[in-house]
């Protein structure tokens, strides 16, 4: 076990820290009943200390009919039973925190499970009752109520409204959920809305909890007049582009953000050093309207998905890293990197299809999962090579592609039914973690997984890559390790190196470098040095990472690959 030096090293921890994130239904199984559990994650404590990365992020584990996967709260101070209790809960951060890793949670703002106690209370409430206030209930439109109150629709397809019973049988008002009907969303213009979220915060820092990632950030606001979005409601759903949105990043929302951040601020000086807030917040792409909730008073990081959503192209992913680090400079925020999560395709897929399909969401396409496999390594390098944090989504580590043929009658995610099954949702990337290349549910548990695991990931179990040098796994555990000895790495700001066309070259410091080469074939390099990363073969020797290898500026840098180089100066 390693002892806690890292985690206790800085209170400004978060500002270059990588943050795993444990799909905890996925992650691994600790009682066999084929779903992960908190037992499964302590068991896997050591394999994440191990892996390198300063903290983990745990996806929604609390109580809830799990219509969502779990972003559906019932209870936002419990444990769901078939994840645990919250006794192992507080054990597990207890021996993260010993294995120098620190935890944040996933806390859903947005809205609760229609099984909360509120919600219960709101439809057997009259209209206009307090109990409706905290969320928002509206008479439909029509003489007989029977049209929904405004056309908004559902992130996961539909209307974005339902329509209750009442006592009497008879039809009753509707409610507005922008995700599932399960999920109504919470009014928060309600002061008891806001009270009781930053009750809920002080349950988990009381608890040790190092800080949350708040699920849709940028959804809490609405105009309360409710105004139809008009024609191209679909396209507005998807792009928040109309600068006065009626639901999506509202200025109101950064009010309760400031009030936040004193909660979080007032456990500072605690022996858990600073409390943070990672906002998933999807915001209108080339501006700067994720720096507003960076500022100093509101959240700490909030996820880049420019990078996500950008395709593996040195001129386009430059111009997210400008852009971006441009931004974040005039509020003092770090980037936040991400490449994969539970919600997209899994990008070793992503990168292993033609340049210019740019939707991380679609569905099956012609992928070249070499290609793709060869780009993902180079993009891990990259990644952590740029200032500020970055985020691991678990089984990235393992280059883990989509699942895109899971069985139809498999899927859970709300999206396949709401679509009229014409989306298949994000089931191809929850599919439980291979730990090794044998048993029931490849090491994930004893009992057959939720999702079914593919044959072929018995080559890419924990097991099967944690000893081979060229796995990506190894890749991984290399790269962290170096990114954490290199305080280049953990300093701001970048300069960028001319270098070929198709590929990307910066320094961090005098003596570091990073080159990118996007593109198929080699190209010559823009500097040299001792090689301290390669994503792929350099040499005639074809070793990946080999120790003290030196590259000579002019030398070929293969395709689709990147290296970081210790340079003269
Ligand atoms: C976020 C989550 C996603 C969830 C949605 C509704 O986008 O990442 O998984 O479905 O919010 O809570
Ligand atoms: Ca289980």
């Amino acid at each position: 076990m390693t002892s806690g030096p890292r985690r206790a090293a800085s209170p400004d921890w978060w500002r270059s820290a990588v943050l795993y994130q444990v799909y905890i239904r996925s992650f691994a199984d600790g009682n066999g009943d084929g779903v992960g559990d908190v037992a499964g994650i302590r068991s896997r404590l050591g394999y994440l200390a191990e892996l390198g990365v300063d903290a983990l992020w745990i996806t929604p584990w609390y109580p809830s009919p799990m219509a969502d996967g779990g972003y559906d709260v019932a209870d936002y101070r419990g444990i769901a039973p078939e994840f645990g209790t919250l006794a192992e809960a507080e054990q597990l951060i207890a021996e993260a925190h010993q294995h120098g890793l620190r935890v944040l949670l996933d806390l859903v703002p947005n809205h609760t499970s229609h099984d909360h106690a509120w919600f219960r209370a709101a439809v057997a409430a009259d209209p206009g009752s307090p109990e409706r206030a905290r969320y928002w209930f509206r008479d439909g439109r029509g003489p007989d109520g029977s049209r929904p109150p405004n056309d908004w629709v559902s992130v996961f397809g539909g209307p974005a409204w339902t329509r209750t019973t009442d006592a009497d049988g008879r039809p009753g008002q509707w409610y507005l959920h922008l995700f599932a009907p399960e999920q109504p969303d919470l009014r928060w213009d309600d002061p008891g809305v806001r009270a009781e979220f930053e009750s809920i915060l002080r349950f988990w820092f009381d608890r040790g909890v190092d800080g949350f990632r708040i699920d849709v950030a940028h959804g809490l606001a609405k105009d309360p007049r409710l105004p139809d979005l008009g024609d191209d409601v679909e396209e507005l759903l998807a792009t928040p582009d109309a600068d006065d949105h009626p639901h999506w990043d509202r200025d109101g929302v950064h009010e309760i953000y400031r009030d936040w951040r004193r909660v979080a601020d007032s456990y500072a000086d605690t022996d858990e050093g600073r409390r943070v807030f990672v906002a998933e917040a999807w915001v209108r792409t080339n501006t700067s309207r994720l720096a507003r909730y960076l500022r100093s008073d509101e959240l700490h990081t909030a996820f880049n998905f420019d990078l996500l959503k950008c395709p593996w192209d040195a001129d386009r992913v430059r111009a997210v890293v400008d852009r971006n680090l441009a931004s974040l400079a005039d509020v003092a925020a770090p980037a936040t990197w991400v490449l994969s999560n539970h919600d997209v395709v899994r990008h070793v897929t992503r990168y292993g299809r033609a340049l210019g399909d740019e939707d991380a969401f679609a569905g099956a396409v012609p992928t070249d999962l070499a290609r793709g496999r060869r780009r993902s390594r180079a993009a891990t390098l990259l990644m952590l090579a740029l200032p500020g944090s970055a985020y691991v989504y678990q089984g990235e580590e393992l280059g883990l592609p989509e699942v895109e043929d899971l069985p139809l009658e498999a899927l859970q995610d709300p999206i396949w039914v709401r679509s009229g099954h014409k989306r298949r949702g994000r089931d191809g990337c929850r599919v439980p973690l291979p730990w090794s290349p044998d048993g029931p549910a490849l090491g994930f548990g004893e009992g057959a997984p939720w999702l079914p695991q593919p044959a072929a990931w018995r080559d890419l179990a924990v097991s099967a890559q944690r000893d081979d040098p060229a796995s990506m796994l190894t890749l991984y555990r290399s790269a962290l390790a170096r990114r954490r000895e290199l305080p280049e790495l953990h300093a701001e700001g970048l300069s960028w190196v001319d270098s070929a066309p198709g590929t990307l070259a910066w320094r961090r410091g005098p003596r570091f470098a990073c080159v990118v080469n996007f593109g198929p074939d080699p190209v010559p390099l823009p500097c040299g040095g001792e090689l301290l990363m390669g994503s792929g073969p350099l040499g005639t020797d074809g070793a990946a990472a080999a120790e003290r290898l030196r590259l000579k500026a002019g030398g070929p840098l293969p395709g689709e690959t990147a290296v970081w180089l210790r340079t003269e100066g």
